[in-house]
């Protein structure tokens, strides 16, 4: 993972940078570091968050027109302050900054172990910058030669940037596998790992492909790829407001994008769907839907969060659709040799498009002859770049490491897509069609009303915030938000949180139920609903505590459960949208009142761009 900012032009560097590092930490915040050109090449790094490294380089002087900074989610060597990036080269001329992994990166180091390199750190990191500084060296080459060359030779992945002593107007960055985008303002660059360190001062953005070297010198900016071919920088506009990436008030960014959600859903539908005129347009996806519509199979690739929109998915494209649907963990899929034919269609689902195994997963199905679908948040990230045809969830920046609103827009979209498949194909009645498309529109006022619900969810999360267990139980199209539940929980207030389909219960978690054992059912007015009442009763015979997520005006179950949350009434296939709400809010909370950093939890990061 790891964010990577750096900054070329007119302006105090130190400045943008530490900005930009704090806007990427969802990237990581084990270690952060700043390298700038200030009477020689100097580097600063901290173990811990950029507010470290902030209070660490205070007072010093700083002043440089040029320089880089990093904030990394660890692989190789534990967060350190040695560790740290940038890493200098052996003479120390030469520095990196490096989000991703070079994975021969050992026998590399062996080779210069035997030429009497010395290394300060266990990186892969520190390897490569020596071994771009010892072919330069050898070739006696400019450096971008010398760091195309390198990459010739590295195998793995990588966004870096480069800067050397001997020239205070050069930038070199490279990718593959891993984002950065070139930022061009007036006599000025930037470069990161997406653009929200760079919206502040340009809106004007080279999106870097892999394989591809940007060199930024003498106020020019130069791209080529590693073959040695020029190419002509393609400059796009990014459309994102410096409001969206800001907290506005709230206290942390995950309440924020909690609350975003009746706009953001919105957005996600907007110019897409009109149940007036029983309009439903993915314009991303025109020329690929008759791929859908005459799919035989359909497989769906996400991780985490995204995985369970998938699993959503699932049960409503089996339901309007009628095609068989398989939802698979990006990272099994890629291992185990999947049957892919031809007629097949795989959906991949991912909210910052760059997850590492769902990428390769894409990869996989591609190369057995898939035709491949995004789902994306992130505009111009990796993902929505290796697809066939795909749609944005549009749900802007996502910044919390615990999704929240691009599951909801992942959902939206996932359902426009079959609602548009179903139409076309003839699954559905033209009836239940408008009906959907209807319902559809009125989702994000149900949200708001849901989230409404927010002080009385902080009181139930008062009483619960000493658990060390928690089960979520739901079953149909409840079971994925069960999951989503536990996972959010363990997420961010690190409690052990399971989601089980109801019915499962029986055959097993009943055995952890006990006057300790909290218990969330998402127990809606559904096809599903006695079973579930009846579930309810059997955690109460065992004395297990019941939170039950119910249709607003249910009073069986109130005379039931310890807490009810009442939530607005929808279609069955459409109660995840609000369902997940008061659960969503549940953790939040419980996580707040524990102490625990709910924007940036532990060990966790929100790109994963490893595998
Ligand atoms: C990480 C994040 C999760 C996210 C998952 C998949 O684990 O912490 O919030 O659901 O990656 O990420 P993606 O960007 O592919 O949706």
């Amino acid at each position: 993972m790891c964010g990577i900012v750096a900054y070329v032009g007119h302006r105090q560097a130190s400045d943008i940078i530490i900005k930009g590092l704090k806007r990427l930490e969802y990237r990581g915040y084990d270690s952060a570091g700043i390298a700038l050109l200030n009477q020689g090449l100097n580097v600063y790094k901290k173990k811990g968050k950029v507010s470290e490294l902030e209070a660490f380089i205070k007072g010093q002087n700083l002043s440089s027109c040029i320089g880089m900074g990093h904030t990394r989610w660890a692989t190789h060597g534990e967060p350190n302050d040695e560790n740290a990036h940038p890493h200098y080269s052996a003479t120390k001329k030469l520095a990196i900054i490096h989000n991703g992994i070079i994975e021969n990166y050992n026998s590399l180091k062996q080779d210069l172990l035997r030429k009497g390199h010395r290394f300060l750190s266990e990186t892969d990191t520190e390897v490569f910058i020596h071994f771009i500084e010892d072919i330069k060296e050898k070739e006696g080459c400019s450096l971008d030669e010398a760091v195309r060359l390198a990459l010739t030779k590295v195998v793995g992945a990588y966004a870096i940037v480069v800067m050397s002593l001997e020239d205070p107007t050069l930038l070199i960055a490279a990718r593959k596998g891993s984002p950065l985008v070139v930022g061009v303002g007036k006599g000025e660059f930037f470069m990161a790992s997406d653009a929200t360190p760079i919206i502040e001062y340009t809106n004007e953005v080279v999106y870097l492909n892999d394989q591809e070297i940007a060199v930024v010198n003498k106020g020019k900016l130069t791209i080529k790829n590693t073959a040695n071919l020029p190419l002509t920088p393609y400059v796009q506009t990014v459309d994102l407001a410096l409001e969206a990436i800001e907290k506005g008030g709230f206290e942390h960014f995950m309440i924020k994008e909690i609350f975003e959600q009746p706009r953001s859903i919105k957005d996600c539908m907007r110019g897409r769907l009109d149940s007036d005129s029983g309009r439903l347009v993915l314009g991303g996806l025109r020329d690929y839907i008759n791929k859908l519509v005459h799919a035989d199979r359909m497989i769906i690739v996400a991780c985490g969060t995204s995985w369970h929109a998938g699993l959503v998915a699932e049960y409503f494209f089996e339901e309007f659709c009628r095609i068989p649907v398989e939802v698979e963990y990006a990272s099994e899929f890629r291992y185990r040799n999947p049957i892919v034919r031809e007629g097949d269609v795989v959906i991949a689902i991912s909210q910052s498009g760059e997850t590492a195994d769902t990428l390769a997963a894409i990869d996989l199905a591609k190369s057995k002859g898939a035709i491949i679908f995004g789902v994306c948040n992130v505009v111009g990230s990796s993902i929505p770049r290796a697809t066939h045809a795909g749609a944005y969830t549009h749900a802007g920046p996502e910044i919390g490491v615990a999704s929240t609103k691009a599951f909801t827009a992942q959902l939206t979209v996932l359902n426009m897509i079959a609602l548009s498949v179903a139409q076309r194909k003839g699954s559905i009645t033209e009836q239940k069609f408008h009906e959907l498309l209807v319902e559809m529109e009125n989702i994000p006022i149900k949200v708001e009303k849901a989230l409404q619900l927010n002080s009385q969810i902080h009181t139930i999360a008062d009483e619960f915030k000493n658990a060390r267990n928690f089960l979520y139980l739901g079953r149909g199209y409840n079971f994925p938000v069960a999951l989503e539940g536990a996972l959010k929980l363990k997420e961010i207030s690190y409690i052990h949180a399971e989601g089980y389909p109801a019915a499962e219960m029986k055959h097993g978690p009943i055995a952890l139920i006990d006057e300790e054992m909290p218990v969330v059912f998402i127990a809606t007015k559904d096809s599903s609903y006695e079973k579930v009442v009846s579930n309810i009763q059997e955690v109460k015979a065992r004395k297990g505590r019941v939170i039950a997520i119910v249709t607003e005006g249910d009073t069986h179950i109130r005379k039931m459960a310890e807490f009810v949350i009442e939530v607005p009434p929808t279609l069955e296939p459409l109660m995840p949208l609000i369902a997940v709400i008061p659960l969503q809010l549940l953790s939040y909370h419980i996580a707040v009142m524990r102490g625990c950093n709910v924007d940036q939890p532990r060990n966790l990061a929100k790109s994963v761009t490893v595998e």
